[in-house]
């Protein structure tokens, strides 16, 4: 079967690279190129941390285009003290060989997905900002989106950001709620499935046993990100968000979910950023999006995604 061809929006964040590395690292999937947006870090900062990571996989051709340094409406959140001041901290990184295109993010969608002969599925693993602006300043490539997968939202989770908010919605509730009302077949990988998803404990030893340079740079990722969260949540292991939504495109079957509609709260004074999901159909109105909720197997998932891994460099 020919590849899917993908265009990966992110905001790298250790989960962001890992996604981005099993995107490379899978021939199911075609890496059109890389858009950065502010998100975990700043616009700079993601679009360093995009360059030295197609670079780590010997993917240095891959383009990385810089979009939005900051959400629609409202201002930036870098969360330093959960990524690192480098937002992929727990390696040595090299500093990347090149830099971005010249093209803007929010132009090189627009041109792409006009222009490739066939959909592109857009892998979403930060704030939607890049996205909203395409669709609003070209809403004609609405129709040449195959699907958008994005991790963000939580429901029976809650929030990780607030009560009610996961970090990539709270950031650009306006760009998430443009995004989910664009009438494009949408995928929402929220919290409700990566936290059913966690990696195995331990998992940084696993990999760092291979020896190559990707694994042990994975593995010192893994390990960064698994101390804060542990700490926070209590937890033996942590979920790699922004990877899990990787691994439930290329792995449908091991994920579950249902079809419903979902919005997004923009203005509530304890709920904003809060994904609306109406999961028992209340509202009557058309199903928006495939919600999952579950993971079937998750030591089968990290299993899958080692294996690609180590296929890297
Ligand atoms: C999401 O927030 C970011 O910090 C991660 O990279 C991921 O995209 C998880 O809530
Ligand atoms: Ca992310």
């Amino acid at each position: 079967m020919a590849a899917r061809p993908v265009i990966i929006d992110t905001d790298p964040g250790q989960d962001d690279a890992f996604a981005i590395l099993l995107a490379l690292a899978s021939p199911e999937l075609e890496v059109l190129g890389l858009t950065t947006v502010a998100g975990n870090m700043g616009l700079a900062q993601t679009t360093d941390n995009a360059r030295r990571i197609v670079e780590l996989a010997g993917r240095g051709a891959v383009p990385v285009h810089a979009g939005s340094a900051r959400p629609l409406l409202r201002a930036p959140r870098p969360v330093p003290e959960i990524h690192g001041k480098m937002g992929i901290d727990g390696w040595d990184w090299a500093p990347a060989e090149r830099g971005a295109e010249p093209m803007h993010a929010v132009d090189y969608l627009v041109t792409t997905l006009n222009a490739h002969p066939e959909k592109v599925t857009l892998i979403v693993l930060g704030p939607q900002t890049n996205i909203a602006l395409a669709l609003r300043r070209a809403p004609e490539i609405a129709e040449r989106i195959e699907r958008i997968v994005f991790m963000g939202g939580g429901f029976f989770e809650g929030g990780n950001m607030s009560p009610a908010a996961e970090y990539n919605i709270l950031v650009d509730p306006e760009a998430a709620r443009i995004v989910l009302n664009a009438g494009i077949p949408v995928t929402a990988v929220p919290l409700d499935c990566t936290h059913a998803t966690p990696a195995p404990v331990n998992w940084s030893a696993t990999l760092a046993a291979h020896g190559s340079e990707v694994m042990r740079a994975c593995a010192g990722m893994m390990e960064f990100f698994e101390r804060y969260g542990n700490a926070k949540y209590g937890t033996a292991s942590r979920p790699l968000h922004d990877a899990v939504a990787v691994a439930a495109l290329l792995w449908p079957e091991l994920f579950t979910g249902r079809q419903c509609t979902v919005d997004v709260e923009c203005a509530g004074e304890l709920t904003t950023g809060m994904t609306v999901v109406d999961w028992l159909r209340q509202t009557g109105k058309p199903d928006n999006c495939l919600w999952l909720n579950g993971c079937t197997d998750p030591g089968e998932v990290y299993r899958r995604m080692e294996a690609a891994l180590s296929r890297l460099g």
